[in-house]
């Protein structure tokens, strides 16, 4: 039986009014992802791939056509519901993270949390696991610009994953980092994929990212030129018994946590030995209080 798409983007076309006239930036784009695909979208700068994204995201409506989260029309939902979609079953990472200033990272990795209404102390002991399952966990108490911008973009992709959404959006995730800090980048999305479940909608432009995805999809001009699946996507069934795939994660590739934080390349491999520690799975999925509204 064929799976249901997670999302359905049915002949969607977006113009944006430039003095009296209009631009049409995306044209009649049809695409279906199902869950636990990895899709990038890769094209030139100003082929319409963020503008894609931020309407998939429900940030904006399509000028014309629809576009279908689990079967529902996203733009039909009341605003409050595209709010609750965005917020538990969708996330977006930034090429540059958006961060709350005054808040540490522990703060900050648990701040979706906090807008779920969960205990603080439940919120801030999860974005404490995760960050340690990442061996970032020396980082908690630091300001988030006193990190690189490498530890940056992990601490922001368990920012993302914190409220388990099912759909993870990155533009151009790794288009601030070096070479080495890319990698650990999309290692660490390709692991949520492949051992979590996760859908993967991600932007790009660099072609070594390209082995990365189960579906390429090529823009030029606002319009899809070609679809390629290059394998089938995860399955989420894959998470029994990866446990120890996950807590090898973070030794695989950890980066030096104990660099400064003046330095801003986040690129050396770490030289010490870690402990193996409980797997990222096991820390996102542990139970934790919900407080319903009074
Ligand atoms: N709000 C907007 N108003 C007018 N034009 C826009 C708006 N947003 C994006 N565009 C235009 O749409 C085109 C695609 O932009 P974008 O989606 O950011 O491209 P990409 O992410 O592929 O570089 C660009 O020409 C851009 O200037
Ligand atoms: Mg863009």
């Amino acid at each position: 039986m064929a799976v249901e798409a997670i999302f359905k983007v049915d002949k969607i076309s977006k113009r944006y009014p430039i003095g009296k006239r209009e631009i049409e930036v995306l044209h009649n784009l049809e695409l279906e992802i199902t869950p636990g695909e990895f899709v990038i979208l890769i094209g030139p700068s100003g082929c319409g791939k963020s503008t894609f994204m931020y309407l998939m995201f429900g940030l904006e409506p399509p000028s014309e056509g629809k576009i279908y989260f689990n079967n529902q029309d996203i733009f039909a939902m009341h605003e409050d519901q595209r709010t609750e979609l965005r917020s538990h079953h969708i996330a977006m990472v930034h090429q540059q993270p958006i961060w709350i200033k005054a808040l540490s990272v522990r703060e900050n990795v648990a701040f979706p949390l906090l807008l779920h209404r969960i205990p603080k102390s439940d919120a801030v002991a999860k974005a404490d696991r995760m960050l340690h399952v990442l061996n970032l966990e020396k980082l908690a108490n630091q300001h988030p610009h006193e990190l690189s911008v490498g530890e940056q973009q992990r601490c922001s992709l368990m920012r993302s994953l914190i409220t388990e959404p099912e759909v993870i959006f990155a533009d151009e995730p790794t288009g601030n980092l070096d070479t080495d800090s890319s990698i650990v980048v999309m290692e660490l999305l390709k692991t949520i994929n492949e051992q979590l479940g996760k859908t993967i909608i991600m932007v790009t432009h660099n072609m070594s990212h390209m082995p990365y995805g189960s579906k390429i999809v090529s823009m030029i001009d606002g319009k899809i030129v070609n679809v390629e699946v290059k394998r089938p996507p995860a399955s989420p069934d894959n998470n029994k018994g990866i446990s120890d795939i996950l807590g090898s994660w973070a030794d695989r590739n950890a980066t030096a946590t104990t660099k400064p934080a003046s330095d801003s390349s986040a690129t050396g491999k770490v030289q010490t030995q870690v402990k193996s520690k409980p797997s990222l799975a096991q820390e996102i999925s542990k139970p934790q209080t919900k407080v319903t509204k009074p």
